[in-house]
């Protein structure tokens, strides 16, 4: 299955440090952002990957390239713990670059990926958010279509207070943690809001999405929405909604960055003994 990954984005919400760089490079620990997406795509079999990219966005391209210098000098240092991690990111899928030539929405990113895309099921995932699980959060929505045989997109209860930044699903639970899609809005008020269930950026989608995605107009924002098109869907055809396991992070918003980057570095053998340390480790630094 291929998989789309919007990255044109220009990253408003996060200036000024995406005034000059994409909000998809943004380091997690010491990773950008966009490697830890194209990293749950493989961890989950997912390799042939659709990036649409948009102008300024070139240390996205360079990132997952081969950078012949940097190996070169790797090598005659004897860095072999760093080169080989160079070489992994070059290598670990096969990515293809569409630009969107204009910021018409995610919907219109989306679109821009139908002809590479063909008339199969494809998958989309969102550079804005980080799902840390054992099992990988895209790959928990493909076992759900495989039952299925139809859309599926990850859904999350986040506080009512939060509901305003996402799409909302209106659902009728069906089994444990899946729901049928009823319908949806964008972005709603709290009085818009048909629960709390709101979708994160994780998708699987039958190849009709196109169908709506060119049938749809402007909605939220004057933009081309993603999330007006599966409303259709949801009406014309089945659209479920997912709650995956895994905690996700809302990278585009400051406060949840900070908190990724803390708990993916406590994660971190080599770094959780320096940042947060044992009363112990703190006892017997104090004493030297
Ligand atoms: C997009 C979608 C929204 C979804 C969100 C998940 O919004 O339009 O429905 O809930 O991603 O992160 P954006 O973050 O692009 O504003």
């Amino acid at each position: 299955m291929k998989v789309v990954i919007p990255a044109a984005g220009l990253g408003i919400r996060f200036l000024p440090a995406t005034k000059a760089q994409p909000k998809e490079m943004l380091p997690v620990v010491d990773k950008p952002a966009i490697q830890y997406v194209v990293e749950e795509a493989v961890e989950s079999g997912m390799t042939d990957i659709i990036i649409i990219t948009g102008r300024g966005k070139r240390a996205i391209e360079d990132h997952f390239d081969k950078s012949y210098e940097l190996e070169h000098k790797l090598r005659e240092a004897g860095n072999s713990e760093a080169l080989a991690e160079v070489q992994r990111i070059a290598s670990m899928a096969d990515i293809f670059y569409i630009r969107q030539k204009e910021q018409l929405g995610l919907g219109h990113a989306i679109l821009c990926a139908k002809k590479h895309v063909g008339n199969e099921p494809f998958a989309v995932m969102l550079g804005d958010d980080i799902v840390v699980n054992e099992r990988p959060c895209i790959g928990q929505l493909v076992e759900v279509f495989e039952q299925m045989k139809a859309s599926v997109v990850g859904v999350e209860q986040v506080p009512k207070t939060k509901l305003h930044r996402y799409g909302v699903i209106k659902g009728r639970k069906i089994k444990e943690n899946l729901y049928k899609v009823e319908d949806l809005v964008e972005k709603p008020t709290p009085a818009e809001a048909p629960s709390d269930m709101a979708i994160i950026g994780r998708y699987v989608f039958q190849p009709e999405i196109f169908e709506f995605l060119e049938r749809i107009r402007p909605g939220k924002g004057g933009e081309i929405q993603l999330t007006d098109a599966m409303k259709l869907l949801c009406r014309r055809k089945s659209l479920y909604g997912l709650k995956f396991k895994g905690t996700r992070f809302d990278i585009g918003s400051k406060a949840d960055w900070v908190k990724a980057t803390i708990a993916l570095s406590m994660q971190r053998k080599d770094l959780a003994e320096e940042l947060y340390p044992s009363p112990q480790a703190v006892l017997r630094r104090s004493k030297t």
